[in-house]
């Protein structure tokens, strides 16, 4: 280890056990330390041996609390501040130089702006602390696909978090050797410590919140919170809105999608990309075991939340998962709704505002049908099932690494990516979207992805419950204008050989008296092997307004029995007055984005509007 200072004029601790060569990244941690004056500036390596000597740190401080290590070894609990539990959609922007540029779909503030008010939070703002520079790949490393970025944080918290989401430490430095590129991520906490002053188990600044993305010189500063998506910057910062502007000039796509792979019995397997707003159940699907009557079918995991999809030189797409780890949602996992990712979470974990058992383990809402007579629940106090709360926050996560997966798909890590044989698009929908459609073309798909509605969940800070236009499940990560967005799926369309077929499905389709009438989990294995039969050109189909579907005969039933042919009519069902205030709302939408909005979408929506009149 060395320990040098840095640079003349400031003097925190400096640890360092790797070279680094890459003239750009030396200078700016010491343009950060600088403004920021951290006590101590701490390379990460992303050895085990740091990981653990990290959390052990972090138990010290309260942040982290040891889990029972016979029920689940290896693993820890957070609590973060009430205050700091969601993605702050209010308080991420998007700076371009022109406001048009970052459109409707974001919040906006002029890069130098933004910089000067960044910079003055930022000023000390991790006096006391340890800044941890933190290089990380997304993607697999040294993969033409892969992008690189270096994330500095005054937040241990987030350090751990990056080892299990992304591959992190020094061959991520070496990759970069003397000159090449990064994305620079700066994160603090935004809880300075005064000298002598005790620090708390989460830090934040409750009051101030900036998630900053510069998309024209590729930057990200947030400041505030620590939390997910807010502060694990590789996620949802990089990946999707940085990657999807880099993809729009480089002609590629950053999707907010999973990746799985699904095989037959026969041994003809396809893989799928599917895009679900947040908490739609995307890591349950990308983790389905099919269910009895389908068991010889299989379905492997690639990814569970983003993917990058690049044209290969074949005319088809390939995907990456730039992650590798898992960061989801807890609530509503169970052996019954995703059993592989209850034998992933069974070590090695961090999980976040759940709930604590007296023995020392963890439970949320949903994991056992019924729940422990006692618990502690996410903020720390006494809870019993009567006492009218919920024991672990709706927005309560986990966070483990992918290599724990037992359906992970051996090409997950693969550098040349999995070729994609079809888009899947889904929201949260209690009425007018049927069960699955597939759309007849490249751009009508593209016209029901734009438009694709969901109800809201507690992912993000905000209303629940609310239908609101999510296009592509990517309204808060578009890094860019959504009217331009669309015009790049279009395009690419246009350019590839063999553009993938779309699909959409709705699994949250309601009775009258609000009951979901799909069961969902295992069984939408049933609609998967529609998907792959069509990918096949084997599955029989009739055509509607809205697109080609299944009729009852041919979707495979075996093993259950509950779905009667009317109940699945039910599920089908096209009420074309619902489906006129849908249009409405879609022309509410694209009025929105009225000034760059692509004519293919404008000329979609009247020939849906005609086949609708004469249904
Ligand atoms: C997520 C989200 O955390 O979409 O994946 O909010
Ligand atoms: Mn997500």
């Amino acid at each position: 280890m060395v320990s040098t200072t840095p640079q003349a004029g400031i003097s925190p601790l400096f640890e360092q056990s790797y070279p680094v060569n890459n003239k750009r990244l030396k200078e700016w941690v010491n343009e950060v330390a600088e403004l920021c004056q951290p006590e101590r500036i701490y390379w990460c390596d992303g050895s085990e041996d740091e990981y653990q000597r990290l959390c052990s740190e972090l138990v010290k401080c309260g942040t982290l609390i040891p889990l029972n290590q016979e029920k689940r070894p290896g693993s820890f609990l957070a609590r973060s501040a009430p205050s700091d539990v969601a993605r702050v959609e209010d308080r991420t922007f998007v700076c371009t130089t022109k406001k048009a540029d970052c459109g409707p779909n974001n919040n906006w503030m002029e890069p130098e702006t933004a910089k000067i008010i960044l910079k003055d939070f930022f000023k000390n703002s991790m006096r006391g602390r340890t800044m941890y520079v933190v290089p990380f790949s997304m993607g697999p490393l040294g993969s033409p696909l892969s992008q690189i970025g270096v994330e500095i944080t005054d937040s241990a918290y987030v350090v751990v978090n990056m080892k299990l989401m992304t591959r992190m430490g020094k061959a991520v430095v070496e990759l970069l050797g003397e000159d090449k590129g990064f994305t620079p991520c700066l994160h603090s906490v935004g809880h300075p410590l005064a000298q002598g002053e005790e620090d708390v188990a989460w830090p934040c600044d409750a009051e101030h919140k900036y998630i900053c993305h510069f998309p024209e010189s590729k930057e990200i500063w947030s400041y505030g919170s620590g939390y997910g998506g807010n502060a694990l910057l590789g996620k949802k910062c990089l990946a999707l809105r940085i990657a999807s502007a880099m993809g729009k000039e480089e002609g590629w796509l950053a999707e907010h999608m999973l990746i799985l792979g699904v095989q037959s019995p026969a041994g003809e397997k396809s893989y799928i990309a599917a895009a679900f707003p947040s908490a739609c159940g995307k890591t349950n699907f990308a983790m389905l075991i099919p269910p009895q009557g389908l068991g010889e079918w299989k379905v492997t995991t690639v990814g569970d939340d983003i993917a990058w999809i690049r044209p290969g030189a074949d005319g088809k797409l390939y995907a990456i998962n730039p992650e590798a780890g898992y960061f989801g949602v807890a609530p509503g996992t169970s052996p019954n709704t995703n059993p592989n990712a209850i034998e992933t979470l069974k070590r090695n974990c961090i999980f976040t505002n759940v709930a604590l058992t007296p023995d020392g383990d963890v439970w949320w809402e949903g994991l056992t049908e019924e729940a422990p007579k006692e618990l502690i629940d996410w903020q720390g106090r006494k809870w019993t099932p009567d006492c009218g709360r919920k024991a672990a926050h709706p927005n309560s996560r986990f966070t483990v690494s992918a290599k724990q997966c037992p359906s992970l798909d051996p090409a997950w890590n693969d550098e040349n990516g999995v070729p994609i044989s079809a888009f899947v698009f889904g929201g949260r929908r209690a009425t007018a979207v049927p069960l699955i459609f597939e759309a007849f073309n490249w751009n009508f798909g593209v016209y029901m992805a734009a438009t694709l509605g969901s109800e809201t969940t507690a992912a993000a800070v905000g209303k629940v419950g609310e239908v609101r236009r999510d296009p592509m499940a990517m309204l808060p990560f578009c890094g860019y204008h959504m009217g331009d967005y669309f015009n790049h799926w279009i395009q690419m369309g246009h350019e590839i050989k063999n553009p993938p077929q779309i699909f959409c499905v709705n699994w949250f389709r309601a009775d009258r008296n609000g009951k979901i009438m799909w069961p969902g989990f295992s069984e939408n294995m049933r609609v998967l092997k529609w998907i792959s039969d069509r990918i096949h050109g084997r599955a029989g189909a009739k055509q509607t307004a809205l697109g080609w579907m299944p009729r009852y005969e041919d979707i495979d039933w075996t093993g259950l029995e509950s779905i009667t042919e009317d109940e699945f009519d039910a599920l089908m069902h096209v009420d074309t007055e619902l489906w006129k205030s849908e249009l409405a709302s879609h022309s509410e939408l694209f009025e929105k984005l009225q000034e760059r909005l692509p004519r293919e979408l404008v000329i979609t929506r009247e020939m849906l509007e005609l086949s609708l009149s004469r249904l």
